[in-house]
């Protein structure tokens, strides 16, 4: 009220702006961030959930690229398809890889352009600065993993143990990216709680075993979209069957271990959003999280039942992308926690 009166009597907010920005070009603190760590830019924080909404619709295209045989459209060249820039009798699988190869470009100067606007629009120990820089390292990771798979030929037919581990390594680097794309978009987006040393850890273990379940479940979901891609069954019975007699691919005999995988994880899912209910601010995020893994469920039995039409592919990587990007912001407001939340926190409990 002290500090209200003082400044009415001299004049109001307006006249004392430049009293404190000469005060801060000394101490060399910017004031909006002294304040509060919440002045990023609305556009800038829109800009960066807008880049993560791309990369989901990129990668999702990248099944369908998968699912639909078009990895060699293009034939061994990389990053020109068929050695050309313009196809002169393109068919539809060069189409295909072609499409996914343009929107990966644009992918890569929507990031490039998010890591620019970041650093310009927030000071130097925001987090954000640290996961736009991640997001650049895991897009060029991305993109040479990719090109290794045209080069090294493993694609189409391939049925090789170095295509499932370039394709495990794949969607590591994958749920990877988005993660780092989500955590700049999520500190952009903090109240506070934003800048280095500004926050508690609590429960990294928790979260950490959470997070690497779900990639686990991924990769070896992975695997089994590469065997029923390789290895296409006609009915429900023989594409079952087929999993556990010994002449088949060993790709269809660890099939069962993705469903498998799947429910261990959703139960240590459930128990993290179970303890985040607990917090009012956090209780949408934690029912999101377990309505995307019911839904995930149900995708992936249709997706069995139906023998994994492309539209259902594409919905099941779609919704596990969504889980994972759910998953990675509530871990993040479960374990990084604002000092002064924790401060009230403790209050409330004494
Ligand atoms: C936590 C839950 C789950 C997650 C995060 C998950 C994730 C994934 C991922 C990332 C893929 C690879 C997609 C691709 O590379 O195109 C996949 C494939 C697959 N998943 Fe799941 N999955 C989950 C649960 C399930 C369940 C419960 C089933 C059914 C029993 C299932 C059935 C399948 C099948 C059949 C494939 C291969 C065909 C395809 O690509 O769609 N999934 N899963």
């Amino acid at each position: 009220m002290l500090e209200m009166g003082k400044l009415r009597a001299t004049g109001g907010f307006r006249a004392a702006a430049p009293r404190m920005r000469a005060i801060e070009s000394k101490v060399r603190i910017p004031f909006r961030m002294a304040s509060s760590d919440n002045s990023t830019p609305a556009a800038l924080r829109r800009f960066a959930w807008g880049v993560l909404g791309y990369n989901v619709a990129v990668i999702v295209w990248g099944a369908a690229v998968r699912a639909t045989g078009s990895g060699d459209g293009c034939g061994e060249h990389w990053p020109l398809c068929q050695g050309t820039v313009v196809l002169q009798h393109p068919t539809i699988a060069a189409m295909i890889e072609l499409a996914h190869r343009a929107t990966s470009g644009i992918d890569v100067l929507c990031v490039v352009a998010l890591a620019i606007w970041t650093f310009r629009a927030v000071p130097k120990r925001h987090l954000a600065r640290a996961w736009a820089v991640a997001v650049l390292v895991l897009t060029f990771n991305e993109a040479l993993i990719g090109a290794l798979l045209v080069e090294l030929g493993l694609t189409a037919n391939n049925a090789s143990p170095a295509r499932a581990f370039y394709l495990g390594l794949h969607l590591t680097n994958t749920l990877l990216l988005l993660a780092a794309l989500t955590l700049t978009a999520h500190f952009l987006s903090r109240r506070s709680g934003a800048m280095r040393g500004s926050f508690a850890v609590r429960a990294p273990g928790l979260a950490l075993t959470g997070l690497a379940a779900v990639l686990v479940v991924g990769v070896t979901g992975s695997l089994a979209a590469l065997g029923d891609t390789l290895y296409p069954a006609h009915d429900l019975w023989r594409a079952m069957s087929r999993d556990f007699e010994p002449g088949s691919s060993w790709l269809l005999r660890i099939r069962w271990l993705h469903p498998v995988c799947a429910l261990l994880a959703g139960v240590f899912l459930v128990w993290i959003a179970a303890r985040s209910l607990g917090r009012a601010a956090d209780q949408r995020l934690a029912a999101g999280v377990v309505g995307l893994l019911v839904a995930q469920y149900a995708v992936g039995m249709m997706d069995l039942a139906l023998l994994t039409p492309i539209g259902l592919q594409m919905a099941h990587l779609m919704v596990g992308d969504l889980l994972w990007i759910a998953l990675v912001v509530l871990c993040a407001r479960m374990c990084l926690v604002p000092k002064a939340a924790v401060v009230a926190a403790e209050r409330a409990a004494a």
